[in-house]
């Protein structure tokens, strides 16, 4: 610690800055950032034939497609339909149709989808076996229809890498999220050779981190806070030590929760984006209105982002007759 200056000294000082010239204050120094991409997440849209949700699937892509300055590429963040985890092949294909058809209407900006449990067919019968002509269970169906190759993936786009995630872990009639084996092991080589001056947006659907799923129902009512190991990656840790380790991962953007939030830790800010669906078509899930987020990155490595509400007000008069009021994320 440095000595204490002297009285004396203290005055020299003040009066030799007292004849000191009053400097004007300088515009801002820095340069304008340079904006990379302008993206749209799109998150939750559990799109169904009824509740009038793929009308709210459509306002939400033409409300996200004619904001100023436009979106360069939007993502998807998984549940794109309502749920074919555990309904009939027939009910999954109605979904698909409706998301397929409303994409074709009105898409006309670059899109990238991750998948979500609710889009992986027949999850919870999984153990049950599978019926005679169904297509194929799990995440093959949705992957076909999305033109994935693959559940995870990564490129490059406007001097960002970009990391998708496939955050659903099938477990019998469950799931858990978490990345299993092969693809942490992935990540960590997919991260080993982007170089760490690359800025890098990883997307789940699940959030690898968020301090909502706290709130997400009683988890608190043991006297422990409990957050289950499908609100949240239960493989947390070691993610979050991997993206450290790297440095580079700038932007970690999920769905899943129908909530809005921000965690920054470790040099990485995990944003959890709310929900196109809103309460599932049923209005706002908790504080959460529809919307979705929008994201700009720029060549630097930072971001800005902000929750645009669609204004989608639900029509709770139509009925679905044979589907509970009650839904689970
Ligand atoms: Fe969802």
């Amino acid at each position: 610690m440095a000595p204490h200056p002297s009285r004396r000294e203290v005055l020299k000082w003040t009066a030799a800055s007292a004849l000191l010239p009053t400097l004007p204050v300088l515009a801002s120094a820095s340069p304008k950032k340079e904006v990379a991409l302008r993206i749209a997440h799109l998150t939750d849209i559990h799109v169904q034939p009824e509740l009038k949700a793929g009308i709210g699937m459509a306002d939400a892509l033409r409300i996200a497609q004619e904001r100023r300055p436009k979106p360069d590429l939007i993502l998807t963040g998984g549940d794109l339909i309502m749920d074919c985890s555990g309904t009939s092949a027939t009910r999954a294909q109605d979904q698909w149709d409706i998301f397929n058809q409303v994409l074709k209407n009105e898409l006309t900006t670059p899109i990238e989808h991750c998948l979500g449990n609710h889009d992986v067919f027949a999850m919870y019968r999984y153990s049950k076996g599978r019926q005679a002509g169904e297509p194929e269970y799990g995440k093959k169906w949705a992957m076909e229809i999305l033109g994935l190759g693959h559940p995870y993936r990564s490129f490059d786009r406007a001097g960002w890498h970009f990391i998708v995630l496939d955050s659903t872990f099938p477990q019998t009639d469950s799931y858990t999220a978490k990345l299993d084996d092969e693809q942490f092991e992935w990540l960590v080589a997919d991260l080993k050779k982007t170089p760490k001056t690359t800025p890098i947006l990883v997307l789940s659907h699940i959030p690898i981190l968020a301090a909502c799923a706290y709130f997400d129902g009683n988890n608190e009512k043991t006297g422990n806070w409990v957050v289950p190991g499908s609100w949240m990656h239960i493989d947390a840790r070691r993610i979050t030590r991997a993206f450290y380790e790297h440095g580079g991962v700038k932007l970690a953007l999920s769905g899943h929760m129908h909530l809005v939030d921000r965690v920054d830790y470790l040099g990485t800010t995990y944003l959890c984006n709310g929900a196109v669906s809103g309460a599932w078509w049923r209005g706002n899930y908790h504080e959460c209105e529809p919307g979705f987020g929008e994201v700009t990155l720029y060549r630097d490595g930072t971001f800005d982002h902000k929750y645009v509400t669609t204004g989608w007000t639900a029509d709770m008069k139509v009925s679905i007759p044979g589907v509970p009021v009650e839904v689970v994320a």
